[in-house]
């Protein structure tokens, strides 16, 4: 058997995908309720065009989606907490009791499945009012509001969440300040400076939440959380293979942090070059020295990148412009280019690097998907070509573990049901095995249906991976 027997299989939300009740039982308001656009500009309050706001509408629907992804043979389950059901706008003495009480329904339905939680503490979810107040993570007090919010969940939720992710995506700080930092200061005006104090500001919460997560419970199990950006020279230019290198460290530099305890070799002299002098107190650097239990990633895609800025077409991936097209590869219909090698790739290249137990976090095919009658009264979606995304990537994945000799502990498809697309906004670019019935413009009966990806997966995960 290639996977391992405690394999655990499962899918992953985020709460402002998905949820909806943007402002229910004292919820305050985070940065997603004015990005109604994904990436594009925010807004100064919440616009009826944003879809998260309802979303998928999980928030009343979670009983009815927590029992398929069980029936789907799911061993664990990935979603994030909004930080703002818990503390409004961040700064409460006391936690939003409604907000906790709706965690705690959703971890019952979990535990009548034995579904195993993996809570993701933080996924671009900040606040509104603290991105309003300090600029998100570029001010250090942002430090004890956020280990003020772990405090709570590992305490209130002690002994039923066992995994942890402190900030989903964190290197994507750097590309996404907003989003991925509550910081609000426009891109082009944003310093280095402040962008990478903010950096430095997550680094020491995060591990600072790890050590309190194992104080408050020795069985808590934490990880760190990265954009897998794989990156190809675009040619055998040695110019090329420096500039892989150098987008390679943009990820090391949170890694290297996070699972070896301080900041690598080459950390100094790019803050020097960047004419960046972080301001590092009293214990940070011992903070530091909290690494994380194992290494979670997203992977969606590979790129390639020249140092030469008029070499090669431009990839339509939004992560990044300086991104090129992969002549030998194929791409989802939003431009992504399709790459399962590149998930052995970099399985093998954060392993050799960190030698920590490494977890898929995000994976899957954001597709337009067409609701058909299934003859039976009821609907589904033959999504063959999402079936084979996920197939070719767990073949990589098996050989990763069969051939090459990683430890890898686990795999939750994104968007296991379809959610609003977070770089986007939108609801048509779907990636669920479970079709949810919501138009762009809002409309729809929100009613669930399964697609043939549906008992493919189930498949799967019965056969631990063996039928793929
Ligand atoms: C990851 C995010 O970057 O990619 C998710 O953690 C996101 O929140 C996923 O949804 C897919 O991206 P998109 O833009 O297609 O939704």
């Amino acid at each position: 058997m290639s996977f391992p027997a405690n394999f655990l299989w499962g899918g992953a939300t985020a709460a402002n995908q998905c949820e909806g009740a943007y402002n229910e039982d004292g919820k305050g308001l985070d940065i997603q309720d004015v990005l109604p656009h994904g990436f594009g500009l925010r807004t100064a309050e919440p616009t009826s065009d944003n879809l998260k706001l309802r979303a998928i509408d999980y928030y009343h629907h979670y009983r009815e989606d927590i029992a398929l992804f069980a029936e789907m043979g799911f061993k664990v389950y990935r979603f994030s907490i909004a930080w703002s059901r818990i503390y409004p706008t961040g700064e409460e003495e006391e936690p939003n009791e409604k907000g906790l009480a709706f965690y705690d329904a959703v971890l019952d339905e979990c535990e009548k499945y034995g579904i195993e939680p993996l809570v993701t503490i933080s996924h671009y979810e900040t606040p509104l009012a603290l991105a309003e107040k300090y600029n998100g993570w570029s001010d250090r007090r942002m430090i004890s509001l956020y280990l003020k919010y772990c405090q709570t969940l590992f305490t209130y939720f002690r002994g039923r969440v066992h995994y942890w992710i402190t900030f989903n995506e964190i290197n994507s700080i750097l590309r996404q300040p907003f989003m991925s930092g509550g910081i609000g200061t426009p891109k082009d005006q944003l310093t280095n400076q402040d962008l990478y104090q903010a950096v430095h500001h997550e680094l020491v919460a995060s591990a600072k939440a790890v050590k309190m997560a194992h104080e408050i419970d020795p069985a808590n199990q934490v990880g760190c959380m990265v954009v897998g950006i794989t990156v190809y020279p675009l040619s055998p230019d040695p110019d090329d293979i420096l500039k892989v290198m150098g987008l390679d460290n943009d990820c090391y530099l949170f890694l290297d942090v996070q699972c070896r305890g301080a900041y690598p070799y080459f950390a100094a002299k790019r803050f020097e070059k960047l004419n960046v002098k972080l301001d590092i107190q009293d214990d940070d650097l011992d903070a530091l020295k909290n690494t994380v239990d194992f290494l979670a990633f997203s992977y969606y895609s590979s790129n390639c990148v020249s140092a030469d800025p008029s070499k090669g077409e431009p990839s339509r991936s939004n992560m990044t412009p300086e991104l090129r097209k992969n002549p030998y590869l194929k791409v989802t219909e939003w431009g992504w280019q399709i790459d399962p090698k590149g998930l052995r790739y970099t399985l093998n290249r954060f392993y050799a690097r960190y030698q920590k137990p490494l977890f898929i976090a995000e994976n899957g095919l954001g597709a337009n998907d067409v609701l058909i009658d299934d003859g039976k009264g009821s609907k589904t979606v033959i999504d063959d070509y999402r079936i084979a995304y996920m197939r070719e990537h767990l073949k990589q994945v098996k050989l990763a573990i069969e051939e090459d000799g990683v430890p890898v502990i686990g795999y939750t498809a994104w968007g296991c049901i379809d959610l609003i697309s977070c770089s986007t906004a939108e609801i048509s670019k779907r990636y669920g095995m479970i079709y949810v019935d919501l138009n762009p413009d809002g409309t729809g009966t929100l009613n669930r249906y399964r697609k043939k990806s549906f008992w493919w997966y189930k498949n799967v995960i019965a056969t631990n991976g063996e039928e793929l």
